[in-house]
């Protein structure tokens, strides 16, 4: 029987995760509906027992969460203007399939539910960086959607006793990311387009910043926040980030060094539900976790641009 289920195995986060935890020999099932988890994604995972199923469905949820003992809640529908376009899908997907997983969860003995949060629950507030002990306040359905299911984990917390483990993640990138949709993550996107020798369209002026955080680091504050002792990590939320920030601007002034394009970027107005900057305290997850950055940012982006293209290679 697993010990891990990861939800979203199919998709950027929850692959990658699920590389992780096979590369050290631990057995895992995933689970994945495919609207936006890709099945040439579970690739050289041949190891995993997968599920295919839609966890706003409670059957799925109690199958997939049989026998485990600790989860990765990775599945969601990404993207900001995705839940602008259709704000009950997020909801359902997001929310509703969040709480099916946490009764699934706590009915079948599972010990712990670490949960993809999300930097969008900060909201616009001027303070940089942001950290736990402000209040959130969700700017996008997609925001409230996700921070939802951060108050649920905590309640599970307290309400059943499951130790539940949030991590706010912040603008995460990197190989399996998904490049094809303009839902897509900026980074994958601008990688893509710049590569094939297309003009990438920034909204708004460019000088709003994100804290982009290399997938490997996420997968590894993952494995610290599963084994951390649970009386120092269980019913908490930290943020997990690289604690630096850069402007759209100046990321497509190192893209096009390292993708060779030569063009300038189409700029256009700016995205409805968009936040203007974004940095992350990462000391929390330091304290709780041990956890510091692996691959600062543009070494993850010179190893982004490679995967993109080997994979436009292919
Ligand atoms: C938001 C969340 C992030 C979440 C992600 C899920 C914040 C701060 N972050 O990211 O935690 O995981 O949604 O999707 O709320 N852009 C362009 N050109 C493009 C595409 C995007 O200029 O072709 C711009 C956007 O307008 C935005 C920035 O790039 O200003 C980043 O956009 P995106 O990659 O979609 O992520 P966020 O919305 O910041």
């Amino acid at each position: 029987m697993p010990k891990y289920l990861v939800t979203g195995a199919a998709g950027f986060i929850g692959r990658s995760i699920t590389a992780a935890l096979l590369a050290r020999g631990e057995e895992v099932r995933g689970v994945d509906n495919f609207i936006t988890g890709k099945r040439a994604n579970l690739t050289g995972l041949d190891a995993i027992e997968f599920l295919e199923g839609d966890l706003r469905d409670p059957a799925v949820c109690a199958q997939a969460c049989a026998g485990v003992e600790i989860i990765f809640h990775e599945a969601a529908l990404a993207s900001v203007p995705r839940s602008v376009a259709d704000p009950v899908a997020t909801n359902e997907c997001c929310v509703n399939a969040t709480l099916n997983l946490l009764i699934a969860a706590r009915n079948a003995g599972v010990r712990r539910v670490i949960y993809a949060g999300s930097s969008s629950a900060y909201g616009d507030t001027p303070t940089l960086p942001k950290h736990e002990a402000m209040s959130p306040n969700p700017m996008s359905p997609y925001a409230v959607a996700k921070l939802t299911g951060e108050h649920y984990m905590r309640a599970f917390t307290r309400v059943y006793g499951l130790e539940t483990v949030v991590l706010r993640y912040f603008n995460v990138f990197g190989p399996y990311q998904d490049p094809t949709s303009h839902y897509s993550g900026v980074l994958a996107i601008f990688c893509r387009k710049m590569l094939a020798g297309q003009q990438p369209t920034i909204y708004g002026d460019g000088e709003q910043s994100r804290d982009f955080t290399y997938i490997d680091n996420v997968v590894h504050g993952n494995l610290l926040a599963a084994a951390a002792p649970a009386q120092n990590v269980a019913g908490c939320m930290m943020n997990l980030a690289t604690g630096a920030r850069i402007t759209l601007n100046q990321t497509f002034a190192i893209l096009r060094d390292l993708t060779g394009y030569g063009g300038e970027p189409e700029y256009a107005a700016p995205r409805a539900g968009d936040i203007r900057d974004s940095l992350a305290d990462i000391h929390l997850a330091g304290e709780l976790l041990g956890y510091q950055p692996q691959v600062e940012f543009r070494e993850g982006l010179r190893r982004t641009v490679e995967w993109y293209r080997a994979c436009a290679r292919e």
